[in-house]
């Protein structure tokens, strides 16, 4: 489709069907550079991704999904080394063969030799790829450090990190005391991240970019519940509770770009737009099977794929303008477009107070002595 299309192409059902919560905010819908989102051009696509030779990028649950376009195009337009950072090998190993298999279709890589099992013949080491596999499981805080390390020990700059792994509707509950969304989608970051900030300093000009979502709109009053979050007893539906992660991510990439504001280093969130992914698969599962089979066939129809759905992370990743036009801690939506996520987000107050809630978390989570890895 054109880039005049409709690109939240069908977000009246989305809305109608998850977003009801969100509609009666109307936070969104009362906002002009929403509207121009919806209805106007697109303000960034692939082929504006400058040429990223040279460059060393992380991005993170990129196995599927959005973040896999997100890798797909880094590697597309010349980033000299992308680190798929995923929880699982085989699954990274997968996507790093078919992300290879389409840039031969580009014309852009001769196609790899395969063996009789389908395995690739590699006439350089792993560590002289392209792509490559970094392992990371954000549930676990002490892998997540484990992960920032192995990479650091690579000795290799880093100038874009896309935190983009994430959970959607989860049943899980808790893992190891932390609510699952709140763990997956933010204190795993949280931790993955910190360890890499001097090495993004040192590589600057650099950029962070933090995906969120336009679900943040529905997250508990305040934005995070500080004296609750853990409680499994809490009855706040699975929704709200993911909602909640988001507004962490927010909040993490405001508080972060203010620790860096003497730095080239850009830190940005982003919502990549309403798009068919298996973000949401389980959601029958948490609401009603009926409700999750109708759910899933609409999104199916009317969500965006996930190819344009890695735009606007992309655009903040690569784009010059982010530097040209000094964009920290900004939020964007689909597809490039700056726009204001909910007012209180931007109290500096609530930013460090889950900055100081983190730290003192992974800390206890690391049991080392609740050293900061960051100070302001
Ligand atoms: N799709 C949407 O409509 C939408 C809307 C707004 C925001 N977002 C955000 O966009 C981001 C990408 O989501 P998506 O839609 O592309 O979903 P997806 O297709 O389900 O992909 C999620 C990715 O995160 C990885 N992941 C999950 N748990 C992990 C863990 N513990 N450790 C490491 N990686 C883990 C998954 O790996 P496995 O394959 O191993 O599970 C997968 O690679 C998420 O942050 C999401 O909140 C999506």
């Amino acid at each position: 489709m054109e880039p005049t299309q409709l690109h939240y192409r069908g977000g009246f059902g989305w809305f109608l069907l998850t977003h009801f919560h969100q509609f009666i905010h109307g936070h969104s819908w009362s906002s002009p550079s929403f509207w121009k989102s919806v209805l106007g051009k697109d303000r960034f696509s692939a082929n504006e991704i400058p040429d990223l030779t040279g460059k060393v990028a992380i991005v993170t649950g990129a196995n599927k999904g959005i973040g896999y376009h997100t890798a797909l195009e880094l590697a597309s337009h010349g980033c000299s080394k992308v680190f798929l950072a995923c929880r699982s090998r085989e699954r990274a190993m997968a996507a790093i063969k078919s992300i290879k298999q389409e840039l031969w279709l580009r014309g852009l890589a001769p196609l790899p030799n395969y063996d009789d099992d389908g395995r690739e013949i590699q006439d350089t080491d792993e560590d002289q790829q392209q792509l490559q596999f970094l392992e990371l499981d954000l549930a676990d805080i002490r892998q997540c450090q484990d992960a920032a390390k192995t990479f650091l020990a690579k000795g290799l700059p880093l100038h874009i990190l896309i935190n983009n792994a994430g959970i959607g509707t989860e049943r899980t509950g808790l893992i190891d005391g932390i609510e699952c969304h709140m763990a997956v989608n933010h204190f795993g970051p949280f931790a993955f991240t910190l360890p890499l900030v001097d090495r993004l300093i040192e590589s600057q000009p650099s950029r962070v970019v933090i995906v969120s979502s336009i679900a943040h709109e529905c997250s508990v009053k305040g934005g995070i519940n500080f004296e609750r979050m853990n409680d499994p007893t809490l009855t706040d539906n699975h929704y709200v509770k993911y909602a909640q992660s988001k507004t962490a991510n927010i909040l993490f990439a405001k508080a972060l770009a203010r620790r860096l504001v003497g730095h080239k280093v850009y830190v940005n969130a982003v919502h990549p737009g309403v798009v068919d992914t298996a973000i949401f698969d389980h959601i029958g599962a948490v609401t009603s099977p009926t409700f999750g089979r109708i759910f899933l066939k609409l999104n199916r129809l009317c969500a965006m794929t996930a190819e344009r759905g890695a735009l606007t992370q992309l655009y903040c990743a690569t784009s010059p303008e982010i530097e040209g036009e000094n964009f920290r801690g900004q939020w964007f939506i689909p597809i490039g477009y700056r726009h204001s996520p909910k007012k209180q987000l931007d109290r500096h107050e609530l930013q460090d107070r889950l900055w100081e809630y983190s730290e003192q978390l992974v800390a206890s989570r690391l049991a080392n002595d609740g050293k900061n890895f960051l100070t302001q």
